[in-house]
């Protein structure tokens, strides 16, 4: 451990106590997070519970230059909270308090270390929901750090349409407010939307507005598998298309249905699949799913299963979200090489087509699923944990259909965001706009202590 680290630890101890940890297991657990990416450990892990103690924290870590790493469940999937400099890792896992629900406003202000569930539960009887669905129970400020979305952006949208406000401490450890509680502003620099998706690189996140939204009085899932990952997917950009509002469209290929068949204990046709979810009155939603029946038989797809039951649709979602593991599970011992892109709508067949050409002909095993309604999709290949080939072929693929994505105008990552992994696609992509955003790091962070390494920094 640095000098500079063991004299901020001996600076925070008498203010945290035993928030303040700096014991083995508590900084192995920090010293990773749901991605294969190689762990590294923080000198310590702390556990502030308000604003202030954040404040004292990244007070000590400026005076000593010592690196801060804000951390929220810690499920982020591109090594986004992995302190590879070391520093003392900030968890907002004790700022879990809601604040205010105000239903008349359709707001929600909250701590960051909040996860989705627990709103959710919270919420439950004013008749409302917060409703970006990651998979995970993530939490909202990690949520927001790195732009999260999921299931449901195709219909509620992403942290970005769904932050209203920020508290937020910044890097010499000032506590600034973002934004307001008014539905629209055009005063100053948005900068609720430059703290949103900063992958904690610019301060460190303590208190969010939130948008919220009426929960449906119907809700009904359909299923319905294909032919080919085409059709699948010629059916969700026609039902975009058509403009129907689907809450939930979800592709899945042959080898996650298998997967999850087999973990979750389903019995899904094995075929390119899609789930669909739609929100609205009893006769909104019949008629949504009518019209997408259509289209999906059009399409050439099969057996188009719609239900209203929502035990039914609980275990169907339940098993989407349990992919990551399911897929895991395929080869016990193995590694997920995840991958994530987002591409045009119009371009979104050719892609998944191309990916899925890429792994056939490639010495992994790999699946492909997606939130198809937004052109965003997820590539897992499973590899060996000790064999460099596997990495390096691993590698190539995920970097062919970034490149594939970029070229027909989309991004290299729809929502899990930069992290270590996807650091060196930033210029490919952003070109000269990377040097505005250093600029803007250097201009907040001048030390360069905000989990450094990463985005603004490096690429
Ligand atoms: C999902 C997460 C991994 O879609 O993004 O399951
Ligand atoms: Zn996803």
């Amino acid at each position: 451990m640095s000098e500079a680290a063991l004299r901020v630890i001996d600076m925070l101890k008498p203010v945290l106590g035993d928030r303040l940890v700096t014991s083995g297991a508590v900084r192995e657990h920090h010293s990773r997070d749901t991605s294969r990416l190689p762990p590294a450990m923080p000198d310590a892990v702390a556990f502030p519970q308000t604003e202030e103690e954040v404040q004292t924290i990244v007070r000590a870590c400026a005076a000593h230059g010592v690196p801060v790493v804000p951390v929220g469940a810690g499920s982020s999937m591109e090594g986004h909270t992995i302190p590879i400099k070391g520093g003392i890792s900030v968890s907002t896992r004790e700022m879990n308090r809601i604040l205010e629900v105000r239903p008349e406003d359709f707001i929600a202000v909250i701590q960051p270390g909040v996860t989705r569930k627990q709103l959710n539960a919270e919420l439950r009887d004013t008749g409302l929901m917060f409703p970006v669905d990651p998979g995970a129970d993530a939490s909202l400020g990690g949520m927001a750090s790195t732009r999260g979305s999921g299931t449901t952006a195709v219909r509620y949208g992403t942290m970005r349409e769904n932050v209203m406000a920020l508290r937020v401490v910044t890097p010499e450890g000032t506590a600034i407010r973002t934004g307001s509680r008014a539905k629209k502003s055009s005063t100053g620099y948005d900068l609720t939307h430059l703290f949103v998706g900063a992958e904690g690189t610019l301060g460190i996140i303590t208190e969010l507005t939130v948008r919220l939204h009426p929960i449906p009085e119907e809700v009904s899932s359909a299923i319905c598998s294909f032919t080919s990952v085409r059709s699948a997917v010629e059916a969700v950009i026609a039902t975009v298309q058509y403009g129907i509002p689907v809450a939930r469209v979800e592709f899945l290929d042959e080898v996650a249905i298998s997967g999850v068949n087999n973990y979750s204990k389903l019995a899904l046709e094995v075929a390119p699949t899609l789930l669909f979810e739609f929100h609205g009155t009893p006769a909104w939603v019949a008629e949504q799913s009518r019209i997408a029946e259509e289209i999906c038989t059009d399409q050439g797809g099969n057996g188009f299963r719609w239900s209203t039951d929502a035990d039914e649709r609980a275990r169907l979602w339940q098993a989407r979200h349990d992919l990551f593991w399911a897929t895991k599970a395929i080869r016990p011992g193995c590694d997920l090489y995840t991958s994530d892109i987002c591409v045009p709508i119009s371009r979104l067949a050719e892609s998944i087509v191309a990916a899925r050409e890429d792994i056939d002909a490639s010495t992994l095993t790999g699946q492909i699923v997606g939130h198809v309604g937004d052109g965003n999709y997820h590539t897992a290949y499973l590899i060996d944990p000790d064999s460099p080939a596997d990495l390096a072929e691993a590698e190539r693929l995920s970097d062919r259909l970034v490149e594939r994505a970029l070229a027909v105008g989309g991004t290299a990552s729809g929502e899990h965001g930069i992290g270590i992994a996807k650091l060196k696609f930033m210029r490919r992509e952003h070109g000269a706009a990377v040097d505005v955003m250093k600029r803007i790091k250097a201009a907040l962070d001048p030390a360069g202590i905000m989990n450094p390494g990463k985005m603004g920094q490096e690429g």
